[in-house]
């Protein structure tokens, strides 16, 4: 993970305001990142592609890296079926964003959790969801949490990863930042490709791993449990 997050702007062009860089601790950048997110069209046809992949009645769903807890929103608002929601991030300030969001939801836990640290305690589940969080990981801690997801879903369980991906090429990349209204990359980011991650998802032990939907570098990353996978 990158710390010491530079405090740095880079110019938005879609907008008249800069756009932060200063990291997810970064109340100015956080704010700059929830009041844009809605408005982007790629982002929300990929929540949507990914709500359309729910299984039909999961019961315990886990967020990573929840951010204000959208991602989790989403899957609640199409699966009356959960009864617990677990949603986790290192970041208070965006915690508290994600607390507010859910204040009158019993069904939720919002939990402070860096998503270097196993995952194990957080318990099992039948779902487990991410947006745009995991490409903030080391290659090496992306890998383990994998297997981690692996052994913490339930047999059948699914993996739905919304994410930032590595482009084919540095014009493609640049290009998808323009696209998106960034000048700069995230200096948290460490990106790969669509092709490295599906191998490594099945190498931690998922099945039917896949890219399902695909916008620029923004991606749909889905495995399975495995049908027949220990309790
Ligand atoms: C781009 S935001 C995405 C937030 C939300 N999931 C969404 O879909 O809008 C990235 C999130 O990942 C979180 N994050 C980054 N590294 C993390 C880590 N090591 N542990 C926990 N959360 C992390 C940040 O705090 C931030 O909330």
């Amino acid at each position: 993970m990158a710390r010491g997050h530079t405090r740095a702007m880079d110019r938005d062009p879609g907008s008249a305001a800069p756009s932060p860089v200063g990291g997810w601790n970064d109340g100015e950048q956080v704010a700059w990142y929830l009041e844009r997110i809605g408005r982007l069209e790629a982002r929300v046809a990929g929540e949507s592609m990914l709500v359309d992949l729910l299984p039909p009645a999961p019961r315990r769903v886990l967020d990573l890296g929840c951010g204000d807890g959208r991602l989790a929103a989403l899957v609640l608002d199409v699966r009356p079926s959960v009864e617990a929601a677990v949603a986790v991030d290192r970041s208070e300030v965006m915690l508290a964003h994600a607390r507010e969001r859910f204040v009158d939801d019993d069904r939720v836990e919002v939990r402070a959790w860096d998503l270097d640290d196993p995952i194990g305690p957080l318990g099992r589940f039948d779902v487990v969801v991410s947006g745009f969080a995991i490409h903030h990981l080391d290659d090496e801690r992306k890998r383990a949490l994998f297997a981690e997801i692996a052994a913490q879903l339930e047999p059948g369980g699914a993996f739905l990863n919304l994410e930032v991906v590595a482009s084919g090429s540095e014009r493609r990349h640049a290009d998808f930042l323009t696209a998106i209204g960034r000048t700069a990359d995230d200096p948290e980011d460490r990106l790969v490709s669509v092709e490295d991650q599906v191998r490594w998802m099945i190498g931690a032990g998922l099945v039917d791993a896949d890219c399902l939907w695909r916008w620029r570098g923004f991606a749909l990353l889905v495995a399975d449990a495995r049908a027949d996978s220990p309790r």
